[in-house]
């Protein structure tokens, strides 16, 4: 059974781990914000448990309350979440039919605040914007990619990213700010909530072996076959992330150095998902009825997703049950999800809410051999073509 994602651990990580004396004062914390500032090009880093903290903790650190913030119709859930948990309006634009992001000069005539979303990688092309316009870079899905010579992450007045299991740097978990601004950067790092306790570190340590065992594929297989795990484990769910949910967590020294850790290997990461990249454009080719857009080499793609003009459903159903775990990557529309559908009209979000039904993301993590790929690709495309 092929997960869809799967988090980059590796036993020389576990080596690292045993580094004790980084452990004491905030040492953890300042080599991962200091070699993150350094990868992804900006002069200050702010560590934070998850992206979407990250967003939060800045507007409350901007003193930013009651304003609107446009956001792409089209993004992960708890983007539009974090503003609303930090008391802001998200404003959904929507994305054209052509892809997936909104771009930034659309985005600015919708609000002051903007968050660029580079969804799936995909980079906009840079154009200035007018001074007064804040812009929160979220490149969570875009480690490695740039438009132009204009690399994520150092675009926006701030950018942001994420270490969760699903993204480039896939860990346990974790988050990143940038920022040039030195004045924002201390009133961050004045508000950035440390530690999170012994006790949550020693479960930290239990997820990290416990992914580390659960991806093996035949461990996975096995807890699917047996119905030892939920069988869609590797699906977002909606219900998972509700906005009464204050998922502020403070800061994890174990994430720090798993963090610390992705980062240093990054460029092998990459090198490695480019490959499986190549492998998908070689053996899925054209497949009448699905949608998979050409990028440039700038690109370093998060997902391998297809947008299906049949029952998506059907084929992630089938493809489940021939061993191949798909999902994950937001099938939804955020107008349309139980919190946002009564106060967005729907027909407003028309492209949105065809991409969030029929886009299926197919296993896209390192580990994956060509001939898994081939294998992959095979059944994908019978399963299609069969209904
Ligand atoms: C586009 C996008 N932005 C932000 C986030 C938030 O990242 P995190 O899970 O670290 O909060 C995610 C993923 O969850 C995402 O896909």
């Amino acid at each position: 059974m092929y997960p869809i994602a799967r988090p980059y651990i590796k036993l020389s990580l576990f080596f690292s781990l045993f580094q004790f004396w980084k452990y004491f004062g905030n040492t953890s914390i300042i080599e991962f914000e200091s070699i993150a500032k350094n990868v992804f090009d900006r002069t200050y880093a702010v560590a934070y448990s998850s992206g979407r903290v990250a967003i939060q903790k800045l507007f409350e650190a901007k003193q930013i309350v009651g304003q609107d913030v446009a956001i792409p119709s089209y993004t992960c859930i708890v983007v539009p979440y974090a503003v609303e948990l930090s008391g802001n309006n998200p404003i959904f634009v929507e994305p054209s039919d052509r892809d997936f992001t909104v771009p930034i000069s659309e985005l600015s005539q919708h609000a002051g605040i903007v968050i660029q979303t580079h969804m799936f990688g995909e980079v906009q092309e840079f154009v200035s914007v007018p001074d007064n316009v804040f812009i929160i870079e979220d490149s969570c899905l875009a480690v490695g990619s740039s438009c132009n010579g204009y690399k994520a992450g150092t675009i926006g007045d701030v950018s942001v990213f994420s270490f969760n299991q699903s993204k480039q740097l896939g860990g346990i978990g974790g988050g990143v700010l940038l920022t040039d601004d030195k004045k924002l950067y201390e009133k961050l790092k004045s508000n950035q909530e440390c530690k999170i306790g012994f006790i949550n570190e020693c479960k930290n340590i239990l997820k990290l072996l416990l992914y580390w065992v659960y991806y093996k594929k035949w461990v996975y297989t096995l807890f699917k076959s047996f119905g030892l795990s939920k069988k869609n484990d590797d699906n977002f769910s909606l219900k998972d992330c509700t906005l009464s949910t204050d998922c502020s967590k403070g800061l994890s020294f174990i994430e720090m150095r798993v963090n610390t850790f992705l980062l240093k290997h990054k460029d092998v990461i990459l090198k490695e998902r480019k490959k499986i990249e190549k492998w998908y454009d070689l053996y899925l080719g054209e497949i009448k009825g699905v949608k998979r857009f050409v990028y440039s080499s700038e690109m370093a793609l998060s997902h391998c997703w297809l947008i299906l003009n049949k029952n998506r459903d059907i084929v992630r159903k089938k493809l489940y049950s021939e061993g191949i775990n798909t999902g994950i990557a937001n099938e939804y529309s955020c107008p349309t999800t139980p919190y946002y559908k009564d106060k967005y009209e729907p027909s407003l979000f028309k492209n949105t809410t065809h991409i969030g039904d029929s886009i299926i993301n197919l296993p896209y993590y390192i580990g994956l051999k060509k001939t898994d790929v081939a294998h992959i690709c095979a059944v994908f495309k019978r399963i299609y073509e069969e209904i």
